[in-house]
């Protein structure tokens, strides 16, 4: 089977083509086209969703014929279309999830809506053979959670973050230190020539019952000392970053160790646990969660930093995955800007 997926929930326009593995596990991306519009947000410090609505629509169709022509397939061969229904900005919402309707009718196709969240959490099972259930960890720009994944459509949330995301709080530790916005990726490359004891940070929950996540305190200590330090110098910004990175990465470890207890009370043994979202492409974050899991005698399953981040693969293979079950969409499904897991 072979779907094709429309990703338009945040700043990248994304189109791809994905199979299924006949009898087998994993699927195969065909194509994977992103754009970025980063550049078109960079001035701002942040994401303008009148800029990136408008910016979907210049650029989707072109994204959509050229998925189609890297996969070599013609239109009338897909088996669907999918497209993020949400949750995220919703003008791009309603430009992807649009053109997907319009194409699956076109075609005569099901239409799948997926829940961007949902595919983030069942990426890995594209690049893996994996069984349910499994615990994911969730961490982007605009999400936090910790959910248990019992099947295709059967989500848990066993915790979530009370206040900023993972990926908010390293960008407005960024923005705040004079970094370029999307902050996660500069942060993590200064942490590695800085010192991370020098700044000892709060690690707010920690060993806290439950699996609930809360960042701003941290991103307040940081703030407080740089007022400290007045004008800051290159040596100060970078011990900052990785004093800054060690206490998310602490945070984040002992909410999963957190997590895992929950799931083993709740659901039984998880089969493994899964990272998906944009700061899970942080190196740091995956080499301690590699090191939890050797200690816990736990799966680590990471996709590779590009399918963590926002693309359309995730939302076809998401798509596909709901086609085997059965769970397609009629053409009135409204956009959804807010739809937890
Ligand atoms: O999943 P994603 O691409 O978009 C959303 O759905 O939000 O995540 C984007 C977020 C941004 O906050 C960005 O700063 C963060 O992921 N990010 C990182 C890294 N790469 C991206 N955070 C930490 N380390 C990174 N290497
Ligand atoms: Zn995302």
């Amino acid at each position: 089977m072979r779907v094709l997926g429309i990703e338009t929930t945040c700043d990248e326009t994304a189109v791809a083509v994905v199979a299924d593995r006949l009898g087998g596990d994993g699927g195969d991306i065909l194509s994977n086209e992103v754009l970025s519009q980063i550049a078109q947000h960079a001035a701002y410090g942040g994401v303008v969703p009148e800029i990136a609505a408008r910016a979907h629509i210049d650029v989707l169709d072109r994204l959509i014929s050229r998925a189609l022509g890297h996969a070599k397939i013609e239109a009338k061969d897909l088996d669907a279309v999918a497209a993020a229904a949400g949750p995220g900005l919703v003008g791009g919402v309603l430009v992807g999830l649009t053109a997907g309707k319009a194409l699956a009718l076109a075609l005569g196709k099901p239409f799948v809506a997926v829940n961007h969240l949902e595919a983030h959490a069942l990426t890995a099972r594209l690049t893996e053979a994996l069984n349910f259930p499994f615990l994911a960890l969730l961490v982007s720009g605009g999400h936090t959670q910790l959910v248990a994944v019992k099947g295709v459509g059967d989500y848990r949330r066993l915790g979530s973050t009370v206040d900023d995301a993972a990926g908010e709080a390293f960008d407005k530790v960024a923005k705040m230190l004079g970094l370029a916005y999307p902050g996660g990726p500069q942060i993590e490359k200064l942490a590695l020539q800085g010192e991370p004891h020098r700044f000892d940070f709060p690690r707010p929950m920690l060993g806290r019952e439950g699996a609930d996540f809360s960042l701003s305190g941290l991103k307040t200590a940081v703030r407080l000392e740089i007022l400290k330090l007045g004008t800051p110098s290159e040596k100060d910004v970078k011990d900052l970053a990785a004093s800054f990175q060690a206490a998310i990465v602490d945070v984040i470890v002992d909410r999963v160790r957190a997590g895992v207890r929950l799931f083993i009370e709740r659901h039984g043994a998880p089969q493994g646990l899964v990272i998906g979202g944009g700061v899970a492409a942080n190196g740091a974050i995956r080499r301690a969660l590699t090191q939890f899991c050797v200690e816990s005698g736990l799966r680590f399953v990471s996709p590779p930093a590009n399918l963590c981040s926002d693309n359309g693969a995730i939302i076809a293979w998401a798509g596909l995955e709901r086609l085997k079950c059965g769970l397609t969409n009629d053409l009135a499904f409204a956009p959804r800007p807010r739809w937890p897991l």
